[in-house]
């Protein structure tokens, strides 16, 4: 008798998708646990030669080291936009397919983007405080924030997410102007620098790529040329901002402040930012809801399944 799941293609799961699609995997597919294996380069060893299919996600990515202990490996599957993690140039080498999840989260990452522009302007975190340590009925009102109405928002890199963002925006009244590669067909104001974006944003919020064309894009010159009530908002990748720059330029108030979602050494993040009152911090977690994981998972089940059917994929890289 022929045991049916031979011919099921084998993938080494380096991040775990949400149940519900584990579930789908664990139907078409045999997994391999190197998430949760006590001895992951054991595992490998023992599947390395079976592997035709990689599940991974933003943080871990896939690095050409993997990728040299599987011979047989197909694509990459990850359940992040964002490849600065995944080595592009050595799977390409290979011909090893690489996907992502564009589109489906950018409503909860342009939203987080509002949220933590509104906490910023009108100081959500120390009105809460202000309330639960008593201070407002010892003190009476508290001080006064500021308004977001007519305030220049400027978007550095406006591709799926930052347009999204900058729709938001405009429903709240701010005024977009942005900067990227390239100019695009929309109606906001664009420089060609980040510097002179920088000048003339009350907000810069970064909702471009990560990766080495992008790393410390925000550096001191820029960090100087912002207004000094102005914030900087990250949900791009930490490697974007020059991190030594950005404390500096918080710790002597030379700015407003910061928000972000992101860190150059996450989890474990430069704790001068917990020294700081003008910070906004947040986990990586901008896509982090129950629906936008859900159709992240998704798509990476899709992308696999189409693969192994012969089938285009639906979001390559
Ligand atoms: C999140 O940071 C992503 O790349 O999806």
């Amino acid at each position: 008798m022929t045991n049916p799941s031979a011919e099921k293609p084998q993938l080494l799961v380096l991040r775990p998708l949400m149940p519900a699609q584990m579930e789908q995997l664990e139907a078409d597919f045999i997994l391999h646990r190197y998430d949760e294996a006590e001895d992951p380069q054991a595992l490998l060893a023992s599947v390395a030669p079976a592997i035709r299919g990689v599940v991974t996600a933003g943080g871990l990515g896939f690095k050409r080291d993997m990728l040299s202990q599987l011979p047989a490996l197909e694509i990459v599957s990850s359940s992040a936009v964002g490849t600065d993690s995944i080595d592009l140039v050595a799977c390409a080498e290979r011909g090893v397919h690489v996907t992502n999840t564009p589109d489906v989260l950018n409503d909860d990452v342009a939203d987080l983007g509002i949220g933590l522009i509104l906490s910023a302007f009108r100081r959500l975190g120390p009105g809460h405080d202000y309330v639960r340590s008593g201070e407002w009925s010892r003190s009476g009102m508290m001080p006064l924030a500021t308004s977001l109405t007519g305030k220049r928002l400027g978007v550095v890199g406006l591709g799926r997410i930052g347009l999204e963002l900058a729709q938001r925006a405009q429903a709240l009244k701010m005024q977009i102007v942005y900067t990227g590669r390239n100019r695009k067909n929309v109606a906001y104001e664009f420089y060609d620098s980040v510097i002179e974006l920088a000048r003339n944003s009350d907000v810069l919020v970064l909702t471009c790529p990560g990766g080495a064309d992008t790393r410390h894009l925000i550096n001191a010159a820029v960090l100087d040329a912002m207004r000094p009530d102005a914030w900087l908002i990250n949900l791009s990748r930490g490697s974007v901002v020059d991190e030594d720059a950005l404390i500096d330029a918080l710790q002597r108030k030379a700015i407003g402040g910061a928000g972000l979602d992101v860190f150059e050494n996450e989890p474990h993040i430069d704790t001068r930012f917990y020294e700081l009152d003008n910070v906004l911090l947040y986990p990586h977690h901008a896509s982090g809801t129950v629906e936008t994981r859900s159709a992240m998972s998704q798509l990476v089940v899709d992308n696999l399944k189409a693969h192994f059917q012969g089938k285009p994929l639906i979001s390559p890289v």
